[in-house]
């Protein structure tokens, strides 16, 4: 199986965030998909402002360097009063500026995310969807993946707890696999 690598934006920048604990505990299923994550940092950034197209600041290039060099991205977002967090729409601005220079163009990316709600972040998988679409983004359509967590969710070390949910888990990132495939 051919290996590629993925970078893993959680859209949370709180202490602790329950989807960077579900981003790590996806992470432990990767070996027996094929790709190899690296975290995208996203809290360094500054808040963009068109200012910065002429004079593109390190922390700018270097998010943007570390999208474009991997295969893949998974995205990894909260719910944050029906869409997504403020700081995830920031790096994704980052991302997509200058003007016709988006790095997130043509990268296949799969999106998920956690909540204790009932709707599970479905509003704020919804938006970014749509908002990577829009950049040209291949998406992994199916399956949709809304995780819902529970107080037995995680095992103690922090791993998921259900065998079922890990199968279908390792299934959503096996999909990120094959659509990388097709678009090399
Ligand atoms: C939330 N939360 C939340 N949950 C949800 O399912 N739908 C929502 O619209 C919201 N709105 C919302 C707004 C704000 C400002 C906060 C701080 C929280 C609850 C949210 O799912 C919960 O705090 C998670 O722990 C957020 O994920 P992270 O940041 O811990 O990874």
């Amino acid at each position: 199986m051919a290996e590629y690598t993925v970078g893993l934006i959680v859209g949370s920048v709180s202490e602790p965030s329950l989807n960077r604990r579900f981003a790590d505990a996806l992470v432990r299923l990767t070996p027996e998909t094929g790709l190899v994550v690296r975290d995208i940092p996203i809290a360094e950034l500054p808040f963009y402002g068109a200012q910065y197209d002429k004079d593109f600041p390190t922390v700018g290039r270097a998010f943007k360097d570390a999208i474009e060099k991997v295969d893949g991205l998974l995205i990894v977002t909260p719910e944050y009063n029906r869409s997504i967090p403020g700081v995830l729409k920031n790096a994704i601005d980052w991302a997509t500026r200058p003007a016709g220079h988006s790095s997130l163009t043509g990268k296949p990316t799969a999106v998920t995310g956690a909540s204790k709600g009932v709707i599970s972040t479905a509003l704020a998988q919804n938006h970014l969807k749509a908002i990577l679409v829009a950049q040209g983004a291949p998406l992994v359509g199916a399956p949709e993946v809304y995780i819902r967590i529970t107080d037995d969710f995680f095992t103690e070390d922090g791993a998921i707890a259900n065998e079922g949910t890990r199968e279908f888990l390792t299934a959503f990132l096996q999909r990120l696999h094959e659509l990388i495939r097709r678009w090399q």
